[in-house]
Formats: structure tokens, C-alpha cells, sequence
């Protein structure tokens, strides 16, 4: 069997995008191409596999620009579910679900769709939450589960279980979902394209001299190509902030 036949298009399909106008229709139009990127280990420089990945930890990588963090995160269950959202200006999308073996990898844009807040080596407000996490929800109540990113700058916190949705706070709409793709054969995954509504220019120019600094390079809009690291929030952080309702 050729190599290709073991690959899994986990979220979206973008050659059956560009094949099938049903499919088209059922992402939407907010579906964001850019490079086919592998993750790999941050230690060992080699692909990243299914197994290597902790249930509940969350990971950082950078995707689609050099600057640009999101965070992956094995949810232990499958997510096969495909949830309808929409953008904060209505554009309407789909999320297909979660990817690898057993269809429980996740992965989405770390900015915050309130204000941006977003992991830095210095620290991060935004995190995921495997255990029980109390919040308050988009109905002002205190709530109670697990398996949330939670932002603790003004406390919006998203469902990583159904694309990212909005379940409490101010944010006005989902977490920007990352395409991933996962090579059965290589055992290897690759991002591939954003879903959902970007925040990446206001990103750069809101933050701009600090992801300078921090990035030691002044293109920090460069498209990453070729492989991305992925590393554990707690080694990419000194201080992951956690907080409750
Ligand atoms: S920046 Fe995340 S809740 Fe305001």
C-alpha cells in the first residue's frame, strides 16, 4: 500500500475541499490554507508520536507564523462530533473533530478571541484544564467540569471538545481551530491550515516589539515551514497562571 493510503485528514480535507463543493460547504469559508508543518519533539527533533502524547497535559506549538502559539492537547476520549460555529462577525464554519488513533488530539490557536492574552515564556493566562474546573457560563452561572481552556485575564473559557466553542466570558467567539493531519504509517502529525476566525493581524501589530524581543527576529510573521517544536506549556512557561470562578 503506498505511504498515502495510511493518512488520516483529521479535521478537514483540503484535497476533498478543493475536490467536492459538499464538503466546501460543510467547513465554510473560513478555512485558512498554509504549509504542511510536522510536529516534532522539542528534545529529539523527530516527529512527534500518538503515544509520546499525555492525556490532559497541554502542549505549545507555533503555527502558522513563527509567533504565532497553539496549544495541542490529547483529551483522552474521542471527539468525533462536528460542530457548527460561527465567527464573531457570522461567518458560519464546521470543526470536524479530533485526529490521531483514536480521534482525541485537538489543537487550536492560543490567542485569546477576547484580547488576545496568549502563552509567553514569561507567563501564560490561558490554559487547558483536564480536571474538574469551576467557571462562571454565558448564562452567569457558576458551572462546574472538566476539560476547558480557560483564560484568566477576563475568564473566557472555551470547549476544546466542540471546536473551541465559547462557554463563559467575554470572548466573542471560538478559539481559531488548527488543521492537523495524522500519518498512520510515519505515525506523525502535520498542521496544515486554521479554521475559524483569525486574530493574527491585530496580533502582530498589538504585540509586535515584545515578540521581537522574545522571538530574536524581526519577521515574526514569517509562514513556518517544515516542522514546528512542540513542548509542554509548564517547560515553554515560567509561571502558567490557573484560576477559578
Ligand atoms: S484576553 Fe482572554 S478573557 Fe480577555
Amino acid at each position: 500500500m503506498k505511504r498515502r493510503g495510511f493518512v488520516k485528514l483529521c479535521a478537514t480535507a483540503v484535497a476533498g475541499v478543493t475536490a467536492s463543493p459538499q464538503l466546501l460547504a460543510s467547513t465554510g469559508q473560513e478555512y485558512h490554507r498554509y504549509g504542511r508543518v510536522a510536529l516534532i519533539d522539542s528534545h529529539t527533533r523527530e516527529p512527534v508520536k500518538a503515544a509520546a502524547l499525555d492525556v490532559g497535559e497541554t502542549y505549545i506549538f507555533h503555527y502558522p507564523f513563527v509567533s504565532t502559539p497553539c496549544f495541542l492537547i490529547d483529551l483522552g476520549k474521542s471527539v468525533k462530533a462536528k460542530v457548527n460555529l460561527q465567527t464573531r462577525e457570522g461567518k458560519r464554519y464546521r470543526w470536524q473533530g479530533g485526529c490521531g488513533p483514536g480521534s482525541s488530539v485537538v489543537a487550536f490557536s492560543a490567542i485569546c478571541a477576547h484580547k488576545m492574552s496568549h502563552p509567553a515564556p514569561s507567563v501564560s493566562f490561558i490554559n487547558y484544564r483536564h480536571g474538574e474546573t469551576r467557571f462562571r457560563n454565558s448564562n452567569d452561572e457558576i458551572e462546574q467540569r472538566p476539560g476547558v481552556i480557560y483564560c484568566c485575564s477576563e475568564k473566557s473559557v472555551y470547549d476544546p471538545a466542540f471546536g473551541g466553542r465559547v462557554l463563559g466570558g467575554p470572548a466573542p467567539q471560538p478559539l481559531a481551530a488548527i488543521d492537523l493531519e495524522f500519518d498512520e504509517g510515519e505515525d506523525a502529525f502535520y498542521a496544515t491550515a486554521t479554521i475559524g476566525g483569525e486574530m493574527f493581524e491585530r496580533y502582530f501589530a498589538s504585540f509586535h516589539d515584545r515578540l521581537v524581543l522574545q522571538h530574536g527576529r524581526t519577521d515574526i510573521d514569517s509562514v513556518m515551514s517544515g516542522s514546528t517544536e512542540l513542548l509542554r506549556l509548564r517547560d515553554y512557561t515560567q509561571n502558567a497562571v490557573n484560576c477559578q470562578a
